[in-house]
């Protein structure tokens, strides 16, 4: 048996993605730049993806700029802050994804901005309190916080972050990589500058994703060498790609109250399970309905012999999970959401993270070998 609970690192294509895609390589070969019919049918399927997208988010088509990945969204919105938009102070918290935090570091590093941490709460979540003092003390700043952590699933509230935003001239970056197609966004009630998306975590193709800019705001391109999307981002588009991302989105928005309510039964019933099965067991983050994404679940094992094989030995039994975005070579490691929620080290940590194809056996056979390994 394969059971695969790592989707908050990717998830599986969908098939009439693949199709759509498929069709694509095979029937639009034209260059989206070139002038004659082919490359005018390309550049049309572009976009109509476009307006797709835009069309589910409540936004302007021009608003969506399509790029190589959800890492390259996140450069672009805190690059592009900087360059652009007269930034020098950039508040986010040490919880955020590398995408963030490395670009946020390397600009303090090169002196062109200075980066402060707000407090979280023992969930992970953004203090409020102590972020409206960070941008009394700093306006103007970029902030710079995710909608929904990727290794233990605790949501901040982008309402309440974009008020204080407002409230102190700053602009407001949310990372809704692990969001965006999981829940019903509505950039029309949303006050934001960018956020960014990826089609993978979606059951779309990897290497494909967006940022939207509010139009608003006015930036230039970081890639050049072309006038590609509308000047923002130089290179031939990833035209199948971009196909499948908006396949993707639109097959993830459809009856997705439904998709939802579904997978979070299945969290629902592993929290139960896991807890009734192996003593001890905590979990990281907020794991209530409302402050939790439903397809996370990080679990902080009792301490055990086995604790720094289990990735390991659960992969030999044919379960795939993530032990957090630092693990590799099959041993549970260490993570700076972990480390930034102060998780003490002589536990384990797995994270486990569903999809619309998890099933209860699959929950059952990994919480069952689980138990037996540990
Ligand atoms: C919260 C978050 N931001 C950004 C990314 C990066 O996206 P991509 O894999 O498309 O580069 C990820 C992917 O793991 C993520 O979970």
């Amino acid at each position: 048996m394969q059971v695969y609970l790592d989707n908050a690192a990717t998830t599986i294509m969908d098939a009439q993605v693949i199709d759509e895609m498929t069709q694509t390589m095979k029937d639009i070969y034209g260059n989206p730049s070139a002038i004659h019919t082919n490359g005018r049918q390309a550049k049309a399927v572009v976009e109509l993806a476009r307006k797709s997208i835009a069309k589910i988010l409540q936004c302007h088509s021009s608003e969506i700029i399509f790029t190589g990945s959800g890492t390259e969204a996140d450069n672009m919105a805190l690059r592009c802050a900087v360059n652009d938009l007269g930034v020098t102070h950039i508040i986010t918290s040490t919880i955020e994804h590398k995408a963030v935090l490395d670009t946020a570091e390397t600009l303090e590093r090169k002196g062109l901005a200075k980066v402060s941490y707000v407090k979280l709460d023992v969930y992970g979540k953004a203090d409020l309190k102590d972020l409206e003092s960070l941008t009394k003390k700093h306006p103007g700043s970029l902030i710079s916080l995710m909608h929904a952590n990727n290794e233990i699933g605790s949501l901040n509230d982008v309402h309440a972050i974009s008020q204080i935003a407002r409230a102190n001239q700053c602009y407001f970056h949310s990372d809704t990589v692990q969001t965006i197609g999981h829940y019903p966004i509505d950039l029309s009630n949303w006050d934001v500058d960018f956020v960014t998306c990826s089609a993978h975590k979606f059951h779309g193709p990897k290497g494909v994703g967006f940022m939207y800019k509010n139009k608003s705001v006015k930036i230039n391109p970081i890639l050049t060498g072309g006038g590609q999307e509308s000047a923002m981002r130089a290179g031939t588009e990833n035209v199948m790609g971009i196909i499948g991302l908006s396949k993707a989105f639109e097959i993830a928005n459809a009856r997705i109250e439904d998709k939802i309510k579904a997978i979070q039964d299945i969290k629902s019933y592993f929290i139960k399970q896991i807890g009734k099965k192996i003593i001890g067991t905590c979990f990281n983050g907020d794991i209530s309905t409302e402050g939790g994404l439903y397809t996370v679940l990080n679990v902080s094992l009792p301490p055990s012999k086995k604790s720094s094989t289990l990735l390991f030995q659960l992969d030999i039994n044919g379960i795939f999970v993530s032990g957090g975005s630092a693990c590799n070579s099959g041993t549970v490691g260490s993570s700076h959401v972990l480390t930034g929620i102060n998780h003490p080290n002589n536990r384990s940590v797995i994270r486990f993270s569903f999809s619309k194809f998890t099933t209860i056996q699959e929950v059952d056979y990994a919480i069952d070998t689980l138990r037996e390994l540990i």
